[in-house]
């Protein structure tokens, strides 16, 4: 059966893969696409989520705007030198034809899963803010949305904004609590497995010899990325953050997973910090208010090639 998806995004090079990938996957029928802050300005993150449908040739699918800041704070600031000033890795691409709906995120969330109530997955691939907004508008969505698998977190790993918080939940921690808070049936695909399925530079230039619109564009893109990741890395090498996400979606018995409690940090040094308790831990999960009743799913490792070859066949 397919699973209807919607995808909160911020696009970004990582988030255009996972956009190409999930409307590449039959498995999956993408019902909207919604846009946040955070890799870019919402704007910006709107027009792209736009470009890349009308690139794919699924411009008819809707694209609802959504938060310009986080719940609470200021935002940050887009970050250019990892995706570029137009979060497609500077190649500038005209404007999109068509325009968002009139609903904003959060309004266009709520009516499409009050509508077909256990049948819409959330995907959100950028700051949670848009989610926790839906949720703040109609509570019940907790128990009509099907389930919702994020790209966001590090449970056992260190961050990638400061030691302890991924980008996508420091991008709005008090968002991030009240949808990890929610009571949901919640996967959190973190740095814990984003880390460990890396693309090389070999099977990036595959994408050069293929005609396919969207595997074009992956080409002009990648390099960008590539060029930053690979002085991070010390090696030619990728991390592709959400669309591992949509791989879990469609191969989780390619994934290792665990139930933990989870809590968000929103205070101090931790903040952002996506916190677990585990059975191995010498206090009780009570001690620090883990909720055992609802664990989050937290995916923790991959059999990498099967997924980036998987991946692979269906992009290029
Ligand atoms: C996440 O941060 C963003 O820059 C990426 O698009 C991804 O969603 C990885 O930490
Ligand atoms: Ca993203």
């Amino acid at each position: 059966m397919t699973e209807k998806i919607i995808i909160d995004t911020d696009p970004g090079i990582d988030d255009t893969l996972a956009i190409f990938y999930a409307l590449e996957s039959k498995e999956l029928e993408v019902v909207g696409i919604t846009s946040v802050f955070g890799n870019v300005h919402v704007d910006l993150a709107t027009q792209n989520a736009l470009r890349l449908l009308e690139i794919a040739g699924h411009g008819d699918i809707p694209v609802a705007q959504g938060a310009e800041k986080p719940l609470d704070t200021a935002y940050i600031g887009p970050i250019p030198h990892i995706h570029g000033e137009d979060g497609q890795g500077n190649i500038f691409l005209p404007p999109p034809a068509g325009k968002a709906v009139d609903q904003n995120a959060a309004e266009f969330i709520v009516s499409q899963v009050s509508a077909h109530p256990g049948e819409i997955s959330l995907v959100p691939i950028g700051p949670l803010t848009n989610i926790a907004l839906a949720l703040q508008l109609r509570p019940q969505i907790a128990h009509e949305v099907k389930r919702v698998v994020l790209m966001g977190g590090a449970a056992l790993v260190p961050g990638n904004t400061n030691p302890a918080a991924e980008a996508n939940i420091y991008g709005d921690p008090e968002a991030a609590d009240i949808v990890f808070s929610a009571g949901w049936d919640i996967t959190m695909v973190g740095l814990d497995v984003t880390h460990k399925v890396l693309m090389s530079q070999k099977q990036i230039d595959k994408f050069a010899n293929s005609q396919k619109a969207t595997a074009q564009h992956i080409n002009k893109i990648l390099p960008f990325s590539m060029a930053f990741a690979s002085i991070a890395l010390g090696k030619p090498e990728l991390y592709l953050h959400d669309s591992i996400a949509i791989a879990y979606m469609l191969h989780p018995s390619l994934f290792e997973v665990q139930q933990y409690p989870l809590k968000v940090a929103t205070r101090g040094i931790g903040r952002g910090k996506t916190w677990v308790w585990t059975q191995t831990m010498d206090f009780p999960p009570e001690k620090f208010n883990f909720d055992t009743k609802h664990p989050a799913t937290v995916v923790l490792n991959a059999d990498s090639d099967t997924v980036i070859n998987n991946m692979l066949d269906r992009l290029l």
